[in-house]
């Protein structure tokens, strides 16, 4: 490269992530119940932006704005919860993210001649293009859907795909979504994965003619376009007819959105809050995308599996007050059947994943979630996957880039057996 090329390279990465100049995050690690209880209320109090969730005896991180900082670690200590700093400079880390993520571009780019849609953090037209080649390459068994298009004009992709073109009425529907919150990077790819696994490298081919699969990498295309060009931690949609003030302050939560007790728990109604829950159910085109395959399959849906960020966390309804379905005890037996899969498969250092009811395995009860609302019309066995994502050498902030595909593989090892369950306990 020339030497002119790196500066303007090195100048576009100081100024990218200026806004979080001075921001720092730390791990905390709740030993108690109670301990966890209060993280919820330093939570409020600090403004502490929730990136990946604590556990009772796993730490959590959280990303913590410079007026803050100060506050919180002396009410931390005054409460004997143990921290430790995560990222000492968040802008600094996210510049050496960048870095990371050009570079394996560029290794994929001479290496496959194009960009890969899971073997990195791929923006959204990587992903874009490549639903639109296997669709074109796949005719047989592959068509591209646009549920509709969001605030800001760009269309909700998503991928049918089956052997009897959804016409045999037998076989149960699998959904899979991911990317509705815009930052949880790791999420798409592990569904362009799946894609990858039933359409370009079949080596379950059971899954095929067993299912019917519809597949949505990304769920919030504004946001996460967002995050690439702007606010690499943003969260929500980027609808602004949602209240007065929404022009300063845009985005619904969408996982805050859906008509399950809606804004009840866990969710703000200032639209400024990263969990704003709208202005009522299904107000973003986002949810109702997701809200209209659900009941269209409904009669057949044997398994939704909705793709988060981060804690290696396999969770079931429900979330908003910690109770038990009466299908408790399959979803349980199926979510410790997917993360023994996934463990079997998982590097060493990535941690094993915690399987277990929402609010009872995070300490943290919230309304109006997609994995809530799909089970309460009927879906049997739903879950949300909070991937694995901040493991590893870390030397930027994220997952370093040459572990997703890792990641992408080891959920599927997942998804295959959640899948064949799901298909043993259906009922037509
Ligand atoms: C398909 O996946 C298998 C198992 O990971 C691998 O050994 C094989 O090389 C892959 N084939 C292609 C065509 O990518
Ligand atoms: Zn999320």
């Amino acid at each position: 490269m020339k030497a002119w090329a790196v500066l303007l390279l090195c100048a576009a990465v100081y100024a990218k992530h200026e806004q979080y100049a001075g921001w720092k995050s730390y791990y905390i690690g709740p030993k108690s119940q109670e301990q966890l209880q209060s993280i919820g209320s330093l939570i409020q109090k600090f403004e502490l932006d929730v990136l990946s969730h604590a556990n009772i005896e796993r730490e959590g991180v959280f990303l913590v704005k410079p007026e803050f900082q100060n506050g919180l670690t002396n009410a931390l200590e005054e409460q004997g919860i143990a921290y430790r700093i995560h990222s000492a400079d968040v802008k600094a880390s996210l510049d050496l993210d960048d870095i990371a993520i050009e570079s394996r571009r560029r290794e994929n780019l001479a290496r496959k001649g194009k960009e890969s849609p899971y073997d990195n953090y791929p923006n959204l037209d990587v992903i874009n293009s490549y639903l639109a080649d296997v669709a074109r390459q796949y005719p047989d068994r592959a068509t591209l859907v646009s549920g509709g298009n969001t605030f800001e004009g760009r269309p909700i992709n998503y991928l049918k795909i089956s052997t009897t073109n959804f016409e045999d009425e037998s076989k149960p529907v699998i959904f899979i979504d991911a990317g509705i919150h815009a930052r949880e990077w790791i999420s798409p790819p592990t569904v362009t994965w799946a894609i990858h696994k039933l359409l370009e490298n079949v080596t379950e081919p059971d899954l095929l003619e067993r299912f019917d699969w519809i597949l949505l990498p990304v769920v919030n295309p504004d946001g996460y376009e967002f995050t690439f060009t702007t606010t690499r931690f943003w969260r929500k949609t980027r609808s602004t007819d949602q209240s007065p003030i929404s022009n300063s302050c845009p985005g619904v939560d969408g996982n805050r959105n859906y008509d399950f007790f809606w804004n009840t728990v866990g969710t703000s109604n200032d639209p400024c809050s990263d969990i704003f829950a709208g202005s009522r159910p299904f107000s973003e085109i986002e949810t109702r995308v997701v809200q209209g395959i659900l009941q269209e399959n409904l009669h057949r849906l044997a398994l939704y599996l909705t793709m988060h960020s981060y804690g290696s966390l396999i969770l079931y309804p429900w979330g908003h007050d910690g109770s038990l379905s009466n299908n408790a005890f399959a979803l349980h037996v199926v979510g410790v059947a997917m993360a023994d899969a996934i463990a079997a498969h998982a590097l060493p250092f990535f941690p094993r994943y915690v399987v277990g009811n929402a609010v009872l395995a995070i300490g943290y009860a919230a309304s109006g979630a997609a994995e809530d609302y799909a089970h309460l019309i009927g879906v049997p066995l739903s879950y949300t996957y909070e991937l694995p994502g901040l493991a590893g050498g870390l030397n930027g902030f994220h997952l370093d880039p040459i572990y997703i595909e890792q990641v992408c593989r080891e959920t599927w090892e997942g998804i295959v057996v959640g899948a064949r369950r799901a298909g043993d306990l259906f009922v037509p």
